[in-house]
């Protein structure tokens, strides 16, 4: 589809508007980002040791992944005290010394907040356990009585995301099977009953407790997923994101539901099938969509809107401006800006935009899209390319089929082309950090690395791993401790050189002491994106698409520097009388990159 309309797709905002509209936001895992004890577990003092690395960055703010106690069977998104530090991680005065560093340093701070579900060992939980069906202990939680004449069967037939039934069976204290209860996730992370006043009073006090420690606002875990439809009909339609994709893909093979802008054909190169790579349309509203929402009775459903309202006053009756961002896989896009409505939360993420691919049909129109979504409820756009749960998008897009997102990738599974892969990570990063909105980080794109793509399975975490046989390898890959330094110990992860999962031989030539100060690293690409990001105010400009470009070209302009993106692999020019600022390819190694155009694979920012 040839851009022939050229008027804004989103209009500038001015460069003073809150923080948040524009903020660029680090998220740190906190287990793999920097450990400071030596026990291969990263942990708070850790990252307030490195708190310069982020401000050197350029970035405005971070988001921490969960750090409260909890047994940590799902990487601490199996909360048991909302209100404490796991001793993993530190104490309370660590944090509180981690939030001062990153204020002295400009830095705000996020913190993750959990409410879909605690951990199977939170006290309200086990006294829910104790008590008897029926009793106000078990009515915090969804436990039902079982199906069929001895109660053997599932409540439902929801399934978990991470495999297997959503439903485990309690036995009572005299040794026989009791009730059901209801877990979206891992059998050790029991959802909450959203319905119940109690819930929704603990969770205000934990926002409260937080902000009154200075946290500028909160990642909402599962912000999609609190409230369930009545009666908790069952649901036949896929039930997990992977298989959203697949019905989507089966719906493009198919051709209904396709827009015009070509079909995957057979025998088609990978360099083709990029540039005709076909845009799936929701049927109600036209909008594009990826295959990055949760459908059926326990996903959004209206009733989620309430709570984030209620949490929004919390919020603005704090000095400053504090924020609320949704985790919410919700598609189509014009659904999801529900959640960003003026009295709900800040801010999405953006994950049609993550699960897009390298297609930039789909791209452009997603784009387009997303601005739409959001200017009609006034709120900011967020990118998002790589998090916690995904593949590294270093990794996912040098697989053959770069619009394919598998859920881990292991040593027997197809090997991503490193430096294809590479090469489009940054084209697509600086894409993404030219777009009017906010832009979300996730720790290690800075410095190019790819996902672990060989880990041995008996080093696995992921509670998917153990919930599907196997049959998904989950995200342990992504979460690799990061490499600070080449030559050192592990690293210099840890002072002793241990790390919680193996960093493959791939990473030590990315460690962060490689990459500062190197002309056309991946982490000096960053830093320069984010300091002219911010000098030309990209964050709060305006986004109109430049005519005259191929198909597998974006090609616009912010504010007075004019992107172009190409997606194929024949150089483009770039416009005429424009100046290169900043390239994607590592121009030191590239002599192909010549001023003035612009090679396959690559975004450059050019200066009118
Ligand atoms: C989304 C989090 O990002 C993910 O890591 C976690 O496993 C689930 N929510 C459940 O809390």
């Amino acid at each position: 589809m040839t851009v022939t309309d050229t008027r804004p797709v989103h209009t500038a905002g001015s460069p003073d508007e809150p923080w948040w509209r524009q903020a660029v936001i680090y998220q740190v895992y906190p287990r793999s980002f920097a450990d400071s004890d030596g026990d291969g577990i990263g942990d708070l003092p850790g990252i307030t040791t490195h708190l310069s690395h982020l401000a050197e960055l350029g970035v405005d703010a971070l988001w921490l992944s969960p750090f409260y106690r909890s047994p940590q069977a799902d990487g601490g998104y199996d909360v048991a005290d909302y209100r404490d530090v796991d001793p993993l991680f530190g104490t309370l005065a660590d944090f509180d010394a981690l939030v001062a560093r990153a204020h002295e340093l400009r830095l705000r701070v996020l913190v993750d907040l959990v409410p879909n579900h605690t951990s199977d060992e939170h006290a309200w939980f086990r006294a829910a356990l104790a008590a008897a069906p029926s009793s106000p202990e078990r009515a915090r939680y969804v436990f039902r009585d079982g199906r069929g004449p001895r109660g053997d069967e599932a409540p439902n037939n929801w399934r978990s995301t991470f495999g297997g039934p959503a439903w485990e069976r309690t036995t009572s204290p005299d040794g026989t099977p009791g009730q059901w209860y209801l877990h979206l996730f891992d059998a050790r992370q029991p959802d909450l009953d959203w319905s119940n006043p109690q819930v929704r009073a603990e969770f205000e006090s934990v926002l409260r407790f937080w902000l009154d420690r200075g946290v500028d606002g909160f990642r909402v875990d599962v912000a999609h997923g609190l409230v369930k439809a009545a009666g908790l009909p069952d649901w036949d339609g896929p039930a997990t994101l992977a298989e959203e994709r697949d019905h989507l893909a089966a719906v493009a093979s198919g051709g209904a539901s396709v827009s015009g802008d070509g079909l995957v054909g057979g025998g088609l190169s990978a360099a083709q099938r990029v540039a005709d790579a076909p845009t799936v349309v929701d049927a109600g509203t036209g909008e594009p969509v990826t295959g990055a929402g949760h459908h059926g009775p326990a996903w959004d459903q209206d009733g989620v809107h309430e709570v984030y309202r209620s949490w929004r006053a919390v919020l603005d009756a704090y000095p400053g401006e504090r924020v609320l961002v949704a985790e919410a896989w919700v598609e189509p896009l014009s659904r999801l800006a529900r959640y960003v409505r003026p009295d709900e939360m800040h801010q999405a993420f953006n994950f049609p935009y993550l699960t897009a691919g390298w297609a930039p049909s789909t791209l452009r129109r997603l784009i387009a899209a997303s601005y739409a979504a959001n200017d009609a409820v006034g709120a900011p756009t967020t990118w998002v390319l790589s998090n916690h749960d995904v593949v590294r998008h270093a990794s996912r897009f040098g697989l053959a089929d770069p619009t394919h997102r598998p859920n881990g990738i292991g040593a027997r599974d197809e090997q991503p082309d490193a430096t294809l892969g590479l090469r489009r990570a940054r084209a697509a990063s600086l894409l993404t950090l030219a777009l009017p909105g906010s832009a979300y980080l996730y720790q290690g794109e800075e410095l190019g690395l790819p996902e672990h793509t060989s880990l041995d399975d008996e080093l696995r975490q992921d509670p998917t791993f153990r919930r599907t046989k196997g049959e998904q390898l989950g995200r342990d890959g992504c979460r690799i401790p990061l490499p600070w330094a080449a030559d050192a110990p592990g690293l210099g992860f840890s002072p002793t050189g241990a790390a919680w999962l193996p960093q493959p031989p791939e990473f030590a030539p990315l460690a962060l002491d490689r990459q500062r100060d190197v002309p056309g690293s991946t982490y000096e690409l960053y830093r320069a994106a984010l300091r002219l990001r911010r000098e030309h105010a990209l964050g709060t400009g305006g986004l109109t698409w430049l005519p005259g470009y191929p198909d597998e070209v974006l090609a616009f302009s912010v504010r007075d520097v004019v992107v172009v993106a190409n997606f194929g692999t024949a150089p483009v020019d770039g416009p005429e009388g424009a100046r290169p600022l900043l390239a994607s390819p590592d121009v030191s190694a590239s002599p192909t990159a010549e001023a003035g155009t612009v090679p396959g694979a690559s975004t450059v920012w050019f200066i009118r």
